[in-house]
């Protein structure tokens, strides 16, 4: 079995319980100080009790050599804490003398709003050699009121998650007002905080700024389609601005997809605090005793070399931990709805699938408007909630869809949007009491359309029957589309009302509700794979992405716009799980849009009959390639070269895992008329020093030949060292390279 080393608690008076496992150590009554690291190949974060048996942070950056030294890592602070509390706390309670922002705020079941939280005993649980689960146990000494503090962290990748478990068995329910994921706290001076501004079609806008003394929050109150203006994504830098390849830094998410709210405090030491959680805005929620309340989860990967390893070390994690067969297969495909909207019929869509056939993808994809008949689905305005083929556009029924598909050689996937109703459609009319709006006020729609009050059993069973029920009608059906596009407007649950709970535990409830739903498709329906859309990018969510294999980033599809989205997502999520579709958005040739869309599972939204005959063989070809170096796009390892925001190109490149080959796009992204960034080449990362490889242009449009064709082989060291020059030129915008080890 392997435990924690006993020299972490070499004087402290502890008992300490063995089981398969688990390591098992419960404090004192006398206490001397209980440390706990928490260590990732790269990383430490310490906590330790003080004599009054509080939990502090003590130390949070590189590891140290001797597991022993953690314990006196305290030794040379100088805090002192009276002016307004516990700056340092591992989990700030709030009410007693701590006057700091907390992390927790709660009325007992007496009324009281007190609460101090002190260290009981923590557990080790080993769950393979890469990972492992530390959860301490806090309690107030005066209430039968507990919180446990969870972190899980897998050490190759640095990567950890960390949630807090409530729970009490106090006479009467407990609130809990403000309810923390986690509490982190950083001593290294000079904070550079990276967020993301966002708006349809304008998803993850990043500014850094440098925090300043005091509060700074980032929040959603939106209910659903979380992340539409800001988005639960952060990168930290600590000492200077983030960089690529140098630097201590955090990339993090909030893996919640209702209300959040991420607090970035500077104290008056100039040391950070970071409480992330639930938004406690209207969330007050109302616990009974002997219940756990479990939060979302914190996750960050950390890297002391820069935002490119924290990435990698993310998208690792994710494929093989997180991410619904992360490291699984994709399909390529042609999607209907930039080519058709809502004009769509039978014969229109053959005509796509002959055309999908002929690009070589592997599925076509039925969007919105294909459901509703009192109050036909021909435009946003009707039908949503209404989930029955209409019968003028599709007479012969999804079935017949399917099977003509599979004539083609596709696979047929369709789009939904299960959460949402619109007022005109037979489910408001029957069913107003499942829909999410203030019973006296007038209604107030997004999109023309309201939310489902999936707080309801009643309605988590609507939402599941509609999968349910496409997949028993139509086994074949390959894919969903699962569409969001409304946030929450006047936020009233009638079912919290009947059942005479508080309103305001609507958040919270509306998104367990949707797991529920997505836990029962699961069970029932494990691999099939499932895009999770939200009118763009309003929802790409770790939590989420344990049912979903992948997102789509934006409805922005101008080529030029998508670099910067995609070079952003990027930090966050591998490439497989962003859906990158070729649309007649933006001014860019279709190779240039190709090439974009490649960065990532590559599909097609266009009316390829209206594509010129040139156009449509490159596209072909461009699909065959696609097929060949997908694999290294999905699986393998990204570098981030040059970064858009910053030149006049962008270059980024996957590399396989064994390094034998490597895929470089490079981008121009202004049309200014002297190209400044190609005047020396690009330096390649990640290859194998000691190999050799080919370079070649690939993904060429018909009739052009390569301006950097040659037959050299260089040696990785070399393309690591001086580079290679992709000669990006104004006419020249968009080049492909492909690097191949030779035996
Ligand atoms: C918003 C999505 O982002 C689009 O791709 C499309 O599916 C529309 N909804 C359909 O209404």
């Amino acid at each position: 079995m392997k435990t924690m080393k006993s020299f972490f608690f070499p004087k402290c008076p502890v008992k300490i319980v063995l089981l398969p496992g688990l390591l098992f150590i419960t404090a004192s009554l006398a206490a001397q100080p209980v440390t706990i690291p928490i260590v990732t190949d790269n990383h430490a974060i310490v906590l330790q009790t003080d004599k009054s048996n509080l939990l502090h942070t003590v130390y949070f950056g590189k590891p140290l050599a001797d597991p022993g030294e953690y314990e006196v890592v305290s030794a040379g602070n100088n805090f002192n804490d009276d002016n307004s509390g516990i700056y340092d706390a591992a989990y700030t309670p709030s009410g007693t003398w701590n006057l700091s922002e907390p992390a927790m705020q709660v009325t007992h079941a007496d009324g009281n709003q007190s609460l101090e939280l002190k260290y009981l005993r923590h557990d080790i649980l080993h769950i393979d050699s890469n990972s492992s689960l530390t959860t301490i146990i806090l309690k107030d000494p005066l209430y039968a009121f507990q919180v446990s503090l969870c972190y899980k962290v897998w050490k190759k990748e640095n990567v950890i998650e960390q949630w807090a478990e409530v729970q009490h068995a106090e006479k009467g329910s407990v609130i809990l007002r403000k309810y923390a994921s986690a509490n982190l706290y950083f001593t290294n001076k000079d904070f550079y905080l990276t967020t993301y501004n966002s708006g349809w079609a304008r998803e993850m806008q990043p500014g850094e700024t440098k925090l300043l003394p005091g509060l700074r929050s980032v929040d959603s109150k939106l209910g659903t389609r979380a992340m539409l203006l800001q988005s639960s994504n952060f990168i930290l830098s600590f000492g200077k601005p983030a960089a690529e390849n140098e630097g201590a830094v955090m990339i993090g998410q909030l893996a919640w997809p209702g209300n959040f709210k991420l607090d970035f405090e500077i104290d008056s030491y100039r040391n950070l605090r970071v409480i992330a959680g639930v938004n406690p805005y209207e969330s007050a929620y109302t616990l009974p005793a002997n219940q756990v309340f479990k939060t979302p989860s914190l996750i960050y990967a950390l890297s002391n070399s820069g935002t490119g390893e924290a990435s990698r070390g993310l998208h690792n994690w994710a494929r093989k931990y997180r991410v619904l067969d992360g490291e699984g297969e994709r399909l390529t495909l042609l999607n209907n709805w930039e080519a058709t909207y809502f004009n769509f019929d039978e014969n229109k869509l053959k005509g796509l699938f002959k055309g999908a056939r002929e690009l070589g993808v592997d599925m076509f994809l039925l969007d919105d408007g294909w459901f509703g008949n009192k109050h036909p689905r021909n435009g946003d305005t009707a039908g949503l909630g209404d989930w029955q083929e209409n019968v003028k556009k599709l007479p012969s029924g999804i079935g017949y869809l399917v099977s003509e598909a599979k004539k083609e050689g596709l696979k047929f996937g369709i789009w939904l949007e299960p959460e949402m109703v619109n007022p005109k459609s037979e489910l408001y009319e029957k069913h107003l009491d499942w829909v999410i709006r203030q019973p006296l006020r007038p209604e107030k729609y997004f999109r023309n359309q309201l939310v489902l009050d999936l707080a309801n059993p009643e309605v988590q069973n609507f939402v599941f029957g509609i999968v349910d029920n496409l997949f028993t009608k139509n086994p074949q059906l390959a894919f969903i589309k699962w569409d969001c596009n409304a946030v929450i407007y006047n936020a009233y649950s009638p079912y919290l009302q009947k059942k005479g709970l508080p309103q305001s535990h609507l958040n919270v409830e509306y998104v367990k509700g949707l797991y529920n739903v997505l836990q029962r498709i699961r069970a029932r329906y494990p691999m099939v794979p499932m895009m999770l859309c939200s009118g763009g990018g309003g929802r790409g969510d770790y939590e989420l992405l344990k049912y979903f294999t992948e997102f789509w980033p934006s409805d922005d599809t101008d080529p030029i716009e998508r670099i910067y989205q995609q070079w952003d997502y990027s930090y966050f999520f591998p490439a497989i799980v962003t859906d990158n579709h070729v649309t007649d958005w933006g001014r860019q040739p279709l190779k240039f849009r190709i090439d974009v869309a490649s960065m990532g599972k590559l599909g097609f939204d266009i009316v390829t009959s209206n594509l010129s005959a040139t156009d449509r063989a490159f596209a072909q070809s461009a699909v065959q390639n696609y097929h060949t170096f997908k694999d290294i796009v999905w699986h393998g390892d990204q570098y981030r070269l040059v970064n858009p925001h910053e030149s006049d190109i962008s270059a980024l490149m996957f590399v396989s895992k064994d390094k034998k080959r490597a895929i470089m796009f490079n981008y121009l992204v202004n049309s200014r008329y002297k190209i400044t960034a190609t005047v020396t080449p690009v330096v390649l990362k990640g290859l194998d020093p000691d190999k050799h490889y080919t370079v070649k242009e690939i993904n060429l449009y018909p009739g052009s030949t390569s301006a950097v064709s040659d037959t050299r082989v260089y040696s990785g060291d070399f393309l690591m060292k001086i580079g290679y020059n992709p000669n990006v030129t104004l006419q020249r915008t968009s080049v492909v390279l492909q690097a191949d080890a030779v035996e």
